[in-house]
């Protein structure tokens, strides 16, 4: 005998509520993306269609962020238990919520003052105002008069927060610069916001593409005004043409009487496109996606099943899980990570598609296409002329990252007036291939013309043309090429200019 007793014998108990400085520990794995999804997460379950992220500013410096939607808000009975920490609602199937934190942790873990002011149809406006950090000694929340509530609902919002909405404010965020320097903060509100669209877009694709909402970010600064609102774009980080033969595949497995599904993706090649290239880079992003109730969670990563591998990254498999699944995974109450339990490898290793592919199979082949795309890729194409002025930006992109470029002057495509009914002229010297204005409105359509417009006309002008700009002389069969180009494409650009009805 060791003296181990297997029960622990009590006196009685002592009630000892949680120290209000316990709400310093909240919310810690949160970053200002994060965070904002958070609030994102809870007007989606409030079923708006609209939603705001609006940072403040003021002399320059930014002092304050809202969060709007017109959801159907809280009522003056709801509103208490909405910013009680850990208070709960009865939740329905597809709700995002679970623990009745995330509003709390969410905002604290950004600002020193949360303010929620909300409407909800036929109730009057209530707000409330919660002070967090330092001299904190209780639960106590401040109420906010009704008619403040009302017009900050009221303010001038791209959308009608009536006959309901809510308006959550931050006051003193910690992560804004504390400088009043327009360059520097400038600079931070660029970067800022392209994180927070490339975050919210992949996070919310799905239930953004089903165009139920829109989210929109923007910026007003108090003495000048609204800047121009940037939508969030859907970033479906499945969103590849042409999947390589026989995938996507679904990979199940039986797992204490449910489902694990996976679907398993593989892109057919490295891309340019920001669906590829995600927020933290295309190698960081292979591996699972977990997913729920459409919102994605946890974007990339193995989770155990295999280390990460340049070689891997076109491999990503997409996961929903409808919360935790004892022993195969976690969420953390950030809905930022969801983290697999021991059983979990085992379980992907026993999934089998209807064919029999297995995880290995996968890997196996996600690798295989990688190491074919990469043959047949860039480094066996034929370097080019880089594209320079006049050519969209976009379309400049992907001939960069499609083709290995010449060490020369890059090439211009311009229009100039001609005086004749030539469609182009090439000018070797200025390394510019000219366009005849005559029919610029044509090409164009009727719309508006810019230095970068007819993208169509101009890649294709730009992969036909751009050797011609190549070597020191042009050969007998380049020669003979312009020609024809120049016949037969004149004579369309005239078919062009007919067909649009203008007259020379
Ligand atoms: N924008 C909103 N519109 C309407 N009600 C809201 C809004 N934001 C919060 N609420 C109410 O406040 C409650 C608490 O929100 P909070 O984010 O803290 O927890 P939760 O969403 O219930 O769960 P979780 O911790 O998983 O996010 C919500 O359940 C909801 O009733
Ligand atoms: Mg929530």
């Amino acid at each position: 005998m060791t003296g181990w007793r297997q029960d622990v014998p009590v006196l009685g108990s002592v009630e000892l509520p949680p120290d209000p400085h316990a709400l310093d520990a909240l919310g810690r794995n949160h970053s200002l993306e994060t965070a904002l999804a958070d609030l994102v997460d809870n007007s989606v379950d409030a079923g708006a269609s609209n939603v705001l992220i609006r940072f403040i500013q003021h002399h320059a410096r930014l002092i304050g962020l809202y969060v709007v939607d017109d959801g159907r808000g809280m009522t003056p009975g709801s509103i208490d238990t909405a910013l009680t920490l850990g208070g709960r609602r009865d939740y329905r199937a597809t709700d995002l919520g679970r623990f009745g934190v995330g509003l709390k942790a969410a905002s604290f873990s950004q600002a020193a003052s949360l303010t929620v002011l909300s409407r909800a149809t036929g109730n009057d406006a209530v707000g409330r105002r919660w002070l967090h950090g330092e001299n904190r000694d209780g639960f106590h929340c401040d109420i906010v008069p009704g008619d403040f509530a009302a017009a900050e609902l009221d303010r001038p919002w791209p959308f009608s927060t009536s006959p309901s909405g809510t308006v959550i404010r931050w006051d003193r965020v910690s992560g804004f610069p504390a400088s009043d320097d327009p360059q520097q903060v400038g600079v931070f509100l660029s970067r800022t916001m392209d994180h927070l669209r490339g975050h919210l877009g992949l996070m919310f694709h799905r239930i953004l593409a089903q165009g139920k909402l829109r989210l929109t970010v923007d910026v007003e600064d108090v003495d000048r005004g609204v800047g121009i609102p940037a939508d969030v774009e859907p970033i479906n980080p499945f969103g590849y043409r042409n999947a390589p033969d026989g995938w996507p595949k679904t990979l199940t497995a039986a797992v204490d009487g449910s489902l694990l599904t996976i679907q398993c993706h593989i892109w057919p090649r490295r891309s340019n496109a920001v669906e590829y290239r995600l927020p933290g880079g295309a190698e960081q992003r292979q591996g699972l996606y977990f997913y729920r109730r459409d919102r994605l969670l946890h974007a990339g990563g193995w989770e155990g099943i295999h280390a990460p591998d340049k070689k891997l990254q076109l491999a990503r498999a997409a996961i929903d899980i409808d919360g935790d699944v004892a022993g195969l995974f976690t969420m953390n109450p950030e809905k930022s990570r969801v983290t697999a339990g021991a059983g979990f490898a085992l379980a992907v290793g026993a999934a089998r598609a209807e064919d029999g592919t297995t995880i290995a199979d996968y890997l196996r082949a996600a690798e295989a296409t990688w190491g074919v795309s990469n043959q047949r890729s860039t480094a066996q194409r034929r370097p080019v002329t880089p594209p320079g002025r006049g050519i969209n930006p976009r379309v400049c992109r992907e001939i960069v990252d499609e083709l290995p470029q010449l060490n020369s002057e890059p090439l211009n495509i311009i229009w100039a007036k001609f005086d004749n009914d030539d469609l182009f002229q090439i000018d070797r010297d200025d390394m510019t291939l000219l366009l005849n204005r005559r029919y610029r409105a044509a090409l164009l359509g009727g719309r508006r013309g810019g230095l970068n417009d007819a993208p169509l006309v101009k890649a294709l002008m730009f992969l036909l043309m751009e050797n011609v700009f190549q070597g020191v002389h042009l050969g007998a069969r380049d020669k003979d090429n312009i020609d024809l180009w120049q016949e037969i494409l004149t004579t369309a650009a005239k078919a062009e200019l007919s067909s649009f009805g203008a007259l020379p």
